[in-house]
This record gives structure tokens, sequence and C-alpha cells, in this order.
């Protein structure tokens, strides 16, 4: 039957019945909120192209993180910025290195939050690629014990999840090998499994001091314009044992958040990046966009495009906005 039977309008009438027939709610708990973490004492340093997001000395992180899970948010995933960079990284995987220290604060202090470590080199290395280099080129198995080092490094200073980042082919399986053969079988691993090579990752590098010092990320990351060579990621990182899958970035990947919910019964997570918060701060300030409303707009089409969980910038605020409804 159509109009004039049927009338849409008449679900829509009040607020009631609105939110009686709504499809996707927004929780607090499904929202992962990022922080940077440098050494130094005392330190909130903003960063310019992240509005309302800081790098934090390990002092001063504790409390923001109290206010994360004051506000109820999911979970919390930590990137590090070292005191020094070098060609193998090794800040990242150094047992006393900036997040290992902050994991094991944050976890003395808030034994239940769940903690999320990125796992990747670029903020560690002096070139800010991703693994191990010769010549120009990036060495896949060289980084891939890099990465194992760095997982179990990670697993031993208490965080909750190990989610690697860095796109190189084979690392969730030689991080599940190093968990295991660690006694770390019980810590789960989140896939960045679809990760395209994005411009919205700019305001991220400026945070971590990151952007490869010559060169791109293409021969790790994926091309933006392949669906189908996103698919074939998502599943090889089914296989080898991921136990949640990430697609990144968010906003220009619905497509692939959507086919990944309908094809994997995996738990599927969405990382709506730095740019995508940029874009909100930015068009706010100039009095564009109302920061609230587009956020959670825009968390909640991510929501219903398929993704269980959301890293975002804006996970606290949106939590803390959820909670004023
Ligand atoms: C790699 C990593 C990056 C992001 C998360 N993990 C940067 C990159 O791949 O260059 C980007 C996140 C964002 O833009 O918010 N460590």
């Amino acid at each position: 039957m159509a109009f004039p039977q049927t009338r849409l309008r008449r679900l829509r009438q009040t607020p009631q019945l609105r939110k009686l027939i709504r499809e996707t709610e927004l929780n607090a708990a499904d929202l992962v909120m990022p922080f940077f973490v440098r050494p130094g004492r005392g330190l909130q340093v903003e960063i310019p192209s992240l509005p309302g997001q800081f790098q934090y000395s390990r002092d001063v992180l504790l409390k923001s993180v109290g206010a994360a899970v004051e506000a109820g948010v999911g979970a919390v995933i930590l990137f590090g910025i070292p005191d020094q960079k070098d060609s193998l990284g090794s800040g990242a995987y150094a047992k006393n290195g900036i997040v290992q220290e902050s994991a094991r604060q944050i976890k003395k202090k808030y034994p239940d939050l769940c903690l999320i470590a990125d796992l990747c080199l670029c903020e560690y290395t002096s070139h800010g690629h991703c693994g191990v280099l010769k010549g120009d080129r990036i060495l896949n198995d060289e980084t891939l014990k890099l990465y194992a080092k760095t997982a179990v490094s990670q697993a031993e200073a208490g965080f909750d999840v190990i989610a690697p980042s860095g796109m190189m082919d084979g690392q969730v399986s030689s991080i599940r090998l190093a968990l295991d053969e660690a006694g770390f079988e019980m810590t789960p691993i989140l896939a960045y499994a679809a990760k395209t090579a994005s411009a919205f990752y700019g305001p991220f590098r400026d945070a971590v001091e990151s952007a490869p010092k010559f060169g791109d990320r293409l021969t790790h990351q994926m091309d933006p314009s392949n669906f189908r060579e996103a698919l074939r990621e998502i599943s090889l990182d089914a296989l080898e044992g991921g136990d949640m899958l990430m697609v990144k970035p968010a906003l220009p990947c619905l497509d692939i958040i959507r086919e990944a919910r309908q094809r994997f019964d995996l738990p599927i997570a969405a990382y709506s990046v730095s740019g995508e918060y940029a874009m909100i701060k930015a068009a706010a300030k100039n009095g564009w966009l109302d920061e609230k409303k587009a956020a959670l707009e825009l968390l909640t089409s991510i929501k219903r495009a398929g993704a269980d969980f959301i890293i975002t910038y804006h996970a606290l605020s949106a939590a803390q906005w959820l909670k004023e409804k």
C-alpha cells in the first residue's frame, strides 16, 4: 500500500513515537577515547589541528582518563610520543616505554578500565615509517618481529587489548603467536583490518609527530578506491585470529563497515579518525555547524552502518552529551 493509506509522517508526530521506533541508539559504552601521552610532568599541550585534544604527561593524563571513566566511555586507546626516536623504533617495545609506563599507572588507578594499545612503530621511528627500512623500502617480515616484541611488552604492561595498526602482512598471526608464547593467550587483538592511506590522518600525525620524513604509506596502507580488497584484508585478519575487526577511517568507509557487518560475525569497530573530528571542530568554530548535533549524527551513522563500537576523539564529549539527554 502506498499513499494515501500509507503516511510515514504518522510515526514522526511526537517525540514519544519517534523514540519508540528509533533503530540505532548511541551509548557511551560504544565509544573509545584516544589519548596521547608524552614524557614530562604537568604537561597538557593542545594539538593545534585537534582542538580540545592534548598531549599529556603521565600525571595529567591520569586525571583526563578519570574524566573518561566517569563519563562511562567503553574503553581508552593510548598513543605515545617518546623522548627519543630511532631507526628501529625501540621506544615502542621498551619495557619502560612511554605507553608501557602509562598503562601501569592507569591500570593501577583504574583496574576496571578497558585499556587498548595501538601497536605501530611510526610514532617511535626517526624516519616516521611504520617498520624497519632497507633503503626506502619497509621490510615486512623484519617488522613483524618488532611488532611481536611490542605486543608482548604492551601485554606485560597491563593493556587489555592489542590493536596493531601498521598494515604489515601477517601482523595479526605474528602477534597472536608471540602473545600466546608469552602466556597472554587471553589477550584479545583488535585488528586494524581495512585501513586506507587516508588524508584524514593528517592531524593525528601532527599530534604524535609521526609524518613520514620521506615517501608515503602507499605500499602498506590500502588504496581508498578499493572495496573488494578491503574485504580481503578483513577476512585475512579474521583468519589470522583477530578477535575484533576494525575499519578505518569511518566516514569515508561506511560502505566497507556495512559489508563487514554483513559478512563477518566478529565484532566490528570503526575508527572515526582525526580528520573527521577536525572537520567538525573547524566548522563549529566558524559557526557553520552545531558541534554536538553534527558529532552525534556522525557517530550514530557509523553505528547504523554496522559498527559495534567507535574510536573517536569526540568520545568523552559525546558520552557527556548522551548523559544530559
Ligand atoms: C598508526 C596510526 C595512525 C592512526 C592511528 N594509528 C596514523 C597513520 O596510520 O599514519 C591515525 C588515527 C587518526 O588519524 O586519528 N600508529
